[in-house]
């Protein structure tokens, strides 16, 4: 989880102004990933509300990197594992967590100590868990219903807009 004095190498803006930009951004980051010297080892965290996009931007992200199949998400399991190519994956969902102290009696503190990807959604609940996030992604949702949406923009999901942060080499590297 990230700490407050983590210092921020970069940051980016996206906007996903529907679920194809999501998945362009997430195309954009597996080939970045592609980047990474072995053994590839990266933590991005996923903030957002219920519904933000999270758990979609994991799915364009392993699609992208090559995962057939369906993708669940982890709300219920925690963890869904996954390998592509020599990488292992492990697409985390802590919102039903109390706290660190039981992401750790359930083994979770091992898994972002070794190599791979960590694709980490609700980090809030579990502070402490493990050091070293790369990278951060912030989804809001656009306010469909405030005055700044324009008239002409027909009604339907709102867009999103991303604030990345990098926090490590790696973290940059992906995002270039
Ligand atoms: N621009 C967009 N980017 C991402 N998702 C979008 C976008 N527009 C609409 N959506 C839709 O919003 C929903 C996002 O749901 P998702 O399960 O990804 O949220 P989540 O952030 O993982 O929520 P939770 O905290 O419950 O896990 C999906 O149905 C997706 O199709
Ligand atoms: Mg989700």
């Amino acid at each position: 989880m990230l700490r407050a004095h983590d210092a921020i190498l970069g940051t980016r803006l996206w906007q996903w102004p529907d679920e194809s930009a999501c998945a362009a951004s997430a195309q954009r980051l597996a080939r970045g990933l592609g980047r990474l010297a072995e053994p590839r080892s990266l933590t991005i965290e996923l903030h957002g509300t219920l519904g933000a996009g999270k758990t979609t931007f994991v799915r364009h992200l392993l699609r992208a990197l090559g995962i057939a199949g369906r993708v669940k998400s982890p709300t219920y399991t925690v963890l869904e594992p996954y390998a592509s190519a020599g990488l292992a994956i492990s697409h985390f969902d802590f919102y039903r967590l109390a706290d660190a102290r039981e992401a750790e009696d359930a083994g979770f503190r091992e898994v972002f100590e070794r190599p791979g990807l960590k694709l980490v959604e609700w980090p809030e609940r579990v502070p402490g868990l493990w050091a070293g996030t790369d990278l951060a992604l912030h989804i809001e949702v656009e306010d469909i219903a405030g005055d700044a949406h324009p008239a002409h923009e027909p009604a339907g999901e709102p867009a999103r807009a991303v604030h990345v942060e990098a926090f490590s080499a790696n973290g940059q590297a992906v995002l270039d």
